[in-house]
């Protein structure tokens, strides 16, 4: 492709680090369709004649049904997607494919692919964390009532309900989104026609090609256009912070899927079994996500210290932001849907979630609140009560509701045996009406709010 300036061709060793088509491949579509509008363009401007624009548009339609049939073919004597196509077109309808290139350079030309494959993972992972939010208020309005603890330093904390532990899943899920549309909008500005760094001499249309592959409009500075890659480093940390919270999401269930707690009962469809322990229901899909995670926030890593040093414009080191990319993507995809179908197909165990709510004291605070409603008395001070008495409770091993009313009056006797209305888990949630808060109500109403927002139900008129 540039033979006349070079006596000799490239040693092994430079052909194999040179080659990006192994990966870049994953690009041929966008390729293609960014070649279209470029030779389009040039045809309309006047550029490339209407018969060879005819010709070089037929061609290009002829390798992408050869790269359907058969896939990209791996030649590293041709680098990259770009020259792969460009020579096959060339084989193809002779010479005149080598018109398409007027006017543009590999470096405007991948990165005007590669946002447009990145563009589509936004949308892609969008739409997956919608499907994520459907099972998660699906399972949270089924369960807006079902009792578990909550846990503080993994220590029982209060009850709190099941819906709403689900819910505050939802809620990560829409920040995620809204990332991953934020970053959409953001990129959607279209490189093409920045050429190598600097723009052409060529009379091109830049508002044309923006149009045709449906970007809001071309971008500014010729230099940053083919040097910028801040887009796969907004896809990549919408998708880094996607995967911590789906992360956390499948570490619960690993916990909850344990013997000692026992809350779960996984799917047979997402679990292993072991080869020597007969008993064993192994979590492993949870697991993997968890493990995941921590790959592609290695992929956010990993492509911010390549672009870091980098003086404009188009440095070589770029051709390596493409596989964190794939592989975040990849990854984040199927963890997307592995916790999708985790959340949809499990079984809740909710007796013993409300067992393990009762047995953790965890409505001792109901106790303290209680006193300073019913009492009058300075919330410290009822903490220190409260205190005294849950000492009482677990010397007796008893329940905090079990304690006998004189002998929480020993310890003040301004409790009085209307307490035990408020010492149940139920009577506890159902307490906590702050918005935003654990009540069932409560629940419900952030998971109506939900389902209208994700389409599954109109709004009330
Ligand atoms: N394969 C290259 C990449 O992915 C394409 C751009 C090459 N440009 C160049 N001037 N060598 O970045």
């Amino acid at each position: 492709m540039w033979g006349g300036r070079f006596a000799a061709g490239p040693s092994a060793i430079m052909r194999e680090i040179n080659a990006s088509i192994p990966f870049d491949k994953a690009l041929w579509r966008h390729d293609i369709a960014a070649s279209q509008a470029h030779v389009a363009m040039l045809g309309a401007q006047g550029i490339v004649s209407a018969e060879d624009t005819a010709a070089i548009a037929a061609g290009l339609e002829r390798v992408a049904a050869e790269y359907e049939a058969d896939g990209v073919p791996e030649d590293w004597d041709l680098e990259d997607i770009h020259m792969t196509t460009e020579s096959r077109l060339a084989e193809l309808i002779g010479p005149v494919a080598g018109r398409l290139h007027t006017a543009r350079s590999r470096n405007d030309q991948v990165a005007t692919d590669f946002r447009l494959w990145v563009r589509e993972a936004c949308v892609a992972a969008d739409d997956a964390l919608g499907a994520l939010q459907v099972a998660l208020v699906t399972r949270a309005e089924e369960h807006a009532a079902s009792i578990m603890p909550g846990f503080t330093h993994l220590q029982t904390a209060q009850p709190v309900t099941l819906g709403h532990h689900l819910m505050a899943y939802y809620e990560m899920a829409q920040r995620d989104r809204s990332r991953f549309v934020d970053a959409l909008r953001r990129m959607n500005q279209c490189p093409l026609g920045a050429a190598a760094l600097a723009g052409t001499g060529f009379p091109i249309d830049r508002d044309a090609t923006a149009r045709a592959l449906g970007f809001a409009m071309p971008t500014a500075n010729s230099l940053d256009s083919v040097s910028d890659r801040d887009f796969a480093l907004d896809y990549l940390t919408a998708a880094a912070q996607c995967a911590l919270h789906l992360s956390r999401l499948a570490e619960e269930f690993v916990l909850w899927a344990s013997q000692p707690f026992g809350f779960v009962r996984l799917p047979d469809a997402l679990s292993t079994g072991s080869s020597i322990m007969p008993q064993k229901k192994n979590p492993d899909a949870a697991e993997l996500v968890r493990g995941h995670s921590g790959r592609i926030v290695g992929s956010l890593v990993s492509l911010m210290v390549t672009m870091k040093g980098l003086p404009l414009a188009y440095s070589k080191d770029m051709q390596d932001d493409k596989p964190p990319v794939f592989e975040a993507a990849g990854l984040l995809t199927l963890s997307l849907a592995a916790m999708t179908a985790m959340i949809a197909d499990s079984e809740f165990r909710i007796e013993r979630m409300r067992a393990a709510a009762e047995a953790g004291y965890a409505t001792a605070t109901d106790l303290a609140d209680w006193l300073v409603r019913e009492g009058g008395i300075p919330f410290r001070e009822a903490h220190h009560i409260t205190g005294t008495a849950v000492k009482l409770a677990e010397s007796k091993g008893l329940a905090l509701d079990r304690v006998p009313l004189g002998e929480l009056q020993a310890i003040d006797p301004r409790i009085g045996a209307r307490v035990f209305d408020a010492l149940s888990v139920d009577a506890s949630v159902a307490a906590r009406t702050s918005h935003g808060g654990t009540a069932p109500d409560e629940v419900r109403k952030r998971v109506a709010e939900a389902r209208i927002a994700l389409g599954l139900d109109g709004v009330a008129s």
